[in-house]
């Protein structure tokens, strides 16, 4: 049994030209984890997930994966290491259907053509409004169902590690849930390790084994997800009096 981290970042610091964004952040995740990372607008949650897939590249310290030094691996090649992300703001491709959406994160990796079937059907049993709506136009989706369908394209490479950065920014209280359901499913019943970035820090922390704070490109406080819903600083700053509750 190993028991080093699935996905080990030291002293990470990455840049756009002279704005650091991340200054030295150390964030480990564990095989089997779902690991919540949350902190206010540009703290640079989005740039650590980024960093992942090498844009930004990192200035300096390293990206494990599996043992395995990642940080120079190029853009193209992260799928092929089985990690996946839903980027922020969904980035589906809208003029594409939601069939060829799905075939879009399918090709991001090699697999059988029953390993697709198998996992297309996955998909739909987590999100049957995709199987319903197969044939439409993502851009014609509604808010809460382009997440859906950005959250299966990921899961169509068929990741043993999946970042989803702000997957309920801008949903409605219900379906925000059967997002945060629909992971935590992946999670238990197919063992599936998240990494999820959220402004609702209430829901992410319920959801995750552990969670991290940023503050200013740099790790604040680290956790379980129950401790750090129960700190003072967690709920003055993002749970109590207001939109993140
Ligand atoms: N493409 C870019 N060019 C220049 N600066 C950028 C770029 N992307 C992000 N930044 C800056 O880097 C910092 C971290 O941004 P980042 O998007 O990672 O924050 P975040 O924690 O994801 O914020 P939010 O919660 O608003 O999504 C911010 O100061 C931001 O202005
Ligand atoms: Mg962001």
């Amino acid at each position: 049994m190993t028991t080093s981290p699935l996905l080990a970042i030291q002293g990470l610091r990455a840049a756009y030209g002279k704005i650091e964004a991340l200054k030295g952040v150390d964030v480990a995740i564990n095989a089997g984890e779902i690991v919540a990372l949350i902190g206010a607008n540009g703290a640079g949650k989005s740039t650590l997930m980024m960093t992942i897939f090498g844009k930004p590249r990192a200035r300096a310290g390293q990206i494990l994966y599996e043992g395995r030094d990642i940080t120079d691996v190029p853009t193209h090649e992260i799928a092929h290491l089985r990690i996946a992300q839903s980027p922020e703001g969904r980035r589906i491709f809208p003029r594409m259907s939601v069939a060829e959406n799905l075939q879009m994160g399918a090709d991001a990796t090699e697999c059988t053509e029953a390993e697709r079937e198998a996992t297309l059907q996955r998909v739909f049993t987590l999100f049957p409004r995709l199987k319903e709506r197969y044939d439409q136009r993502g851009g014609t989706l509604s808010g809460g169902e382009q997440q859906m369908l950005a959250i299966g394209r990921a899961l169509m490479s068929r990741p043993r590690l999946l970042l989803l950065d702000e997957p309920s920014l801008g949903l409605a209280p219900l379906i925000a849930r059967q997002i945060f359901d629909a992971i935590r499913t992946l999670n238990r019943q197919d063992g599936l390790t998240v990494l999820i970035v959220e402004q609702n820090a209430n829901h992410a922390l319920k959801l995750a084994h552990r969670g991290y704070v940023m503050v200013n490109g740099l790790i604040t406080l680290a956790g379980t997800g129950a401790e750090l819903l129960q700190r003072p600083e967690i709920r003055a700053a993002y749970l109590e009096g207001g939109r993140h509750g």
